[in-house]
């Protein structure tokens, strides 16, 4: 298949697993433990299936969404990934212009390769940012607030905090390929990289960009060193007051990301978040957590809905029928992860917008098949559960 052109999500998936080296790929495409939630992800939606009217006379052309004052082309944007430089590297740079160049906006991590004032700089419209509460390996205080004044000042027009990794996952691919900060180098390691030379290339003339992360440039060694445990950085015993916390220090609309269950999608808006993302970190963190489809409807029901606050999704949408199911079942727009790695590994900035055109396209037929003119019309009518019947 690696003939022809890519023209579907897994076609990408697959040739990104071809040109990137095991260890990166352990990384991109990798869960944590059995990954149970990984695949569930995934699988879920196929556990509901779309209604259909025929003859409605319907082209389904209404693809916009928001997100905080953001008005999008199409109800998906790019969920925030780390490290993006080591995949390709060009990194987030080339994520949000791609983002950007198909009507949408990318959240940047706070672990990504270039820093906020980087990506302001080679994009021309506001993106949202990312924010691990991390805690600074040097002082033992928050960084919080240095990364939520950065983002400021850079022009980030909103804030996703996320709030699932009070620990790093267990991700065994990872640990058995050797990835980490710095990589735990053989010689089968090195021999597999080279063999991706693409990709080998790229990462020795670009090896400053790929492994950097905005936590502190002059400090980088240090930030470094303690990633490689990956525990200093994180704050198992972080809570609620410390949203609270956060949601003082920026004045813009504040989502929170890594929400499963209503109870906490309730404790975020009582606190003030603007929104919740529903997901469980791409099945990264807890194994056996919630698929986030799985998910979706009770965290809707409780904050979402008329009156309520924007609901969003991330975690296993391959398909533009995904998407149709999750804004079916009461989100306002999901997040895509893996899916634009696979671009920007396969083409950079064009593979980036490419993966998102082949949403939009698989978006805007499958509501025309349907008879839905407008995503802002569906509703739960428009979805049962596979071997349901009808009422
Ligand atoms: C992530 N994710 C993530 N989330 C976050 O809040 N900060 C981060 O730095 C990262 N880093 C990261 C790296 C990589 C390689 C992946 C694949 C994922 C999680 C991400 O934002 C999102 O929740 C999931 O990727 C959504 O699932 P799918 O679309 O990958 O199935």
């Amino acid at each position: 298949s690696s003939r022809t052109s890519p023209i579907t999500v897994a076609d990408y998936r697959e040739r990104a697993r071809k040109a990137l080296p095991a260890m990166i790929w352990a990384y991109v495409d990798g869960g944590a433990e059995d990954e149970l939630t990984l695949r569930a992800n995934v699988d879920d939606f196929d556990k509901w299936a779309l209604r259909s009217r025929v003859l409605t006379g319907n082209e389904g052309q209404g693809l916009s969404a928001k997100v905080g004052n953001t008005a999008l082309d199409l109800p998906v944007f790019l969920s925030p990934t780390g490290m993006t430089g080591l995949i390709q590297w060009t990194g987030e740079r080339a994520a949000a212009r791609a983002a950007e160049r198909v009507g949408t906006r990318a959240v940047i991590s706070t672990a990504s390769s270039y820093t906020v004032e980087e990506i302001a700089d080679a994009t021309s419209e506001n993106h949202f940012f990312q924010l691990y509460p991390w805690t600074s390996v040097r002082t033992g205080e928050s960084l919080a607030k240095k990364f939520i004044d950065r983002a400021h000042h850079a022009g980030y027009s909103a804030l996703f905090v996320t709030v699932d990794v009070p620990v790093t996952g267990n991700r065994e691919g990872e640990r058995k390929r050797g990835m980490g900060i710095p990589p735990t180098l053989s010689p089968s390691r090195v021999l597999d990289a080279a063999r991706k030379p693409r990709w080998a290339y790229n990462f020795l003339k670009h090896q400053r960009i790929s492994s950097r992360m905005l936590v502190d440039e002059r400090g980088a060694a240090a930030a470094v060193r303690s990633a490689q445990k990956q525990v200093s950085l994180l704050r198992p015993e972080l809570c609620w007051d410390d949203l609270a916390k956060i949601r003082d220090l920026w004045d813009g609309p504040m989502y929170v990301k890594g929400i499963l269950d209503p109870d906490d999608a309730a404790a975020a808006v009582r606190l003030g978040a603007d929104g919740i993302v529903v997901s469980n970190h791409g099945g990264r963190q807890l194994d056996s957590a919630l698929s986030s489809i799985e998910a979706l409807p009770a965290v809707v029901d409780r904050v979402g809905g008329s009156g309520g606050v924007p609901v969003y999704l991330d975690g296993g949408i391959r398909r533009g029928s995904d998407v149709v199911k999750a804004l079916a079942l009461g989100a306002t727009a999901v997040g895509i992860g893996r899916p634009y790695v696979y671009g920007l590994a396969v083409g950079g900035e064009d593979g980036v917008a490419h993966v998102l055109e082949i949403f939009r396209e698989e978006i805007a037929r499958t509501l025309t098949l349907m008879g839905v003119r407008d995503i802002a019309e569906l509703d739960r009518s428009h979805i049962m559960r596979r071997g349901a019947s009808f009422r």
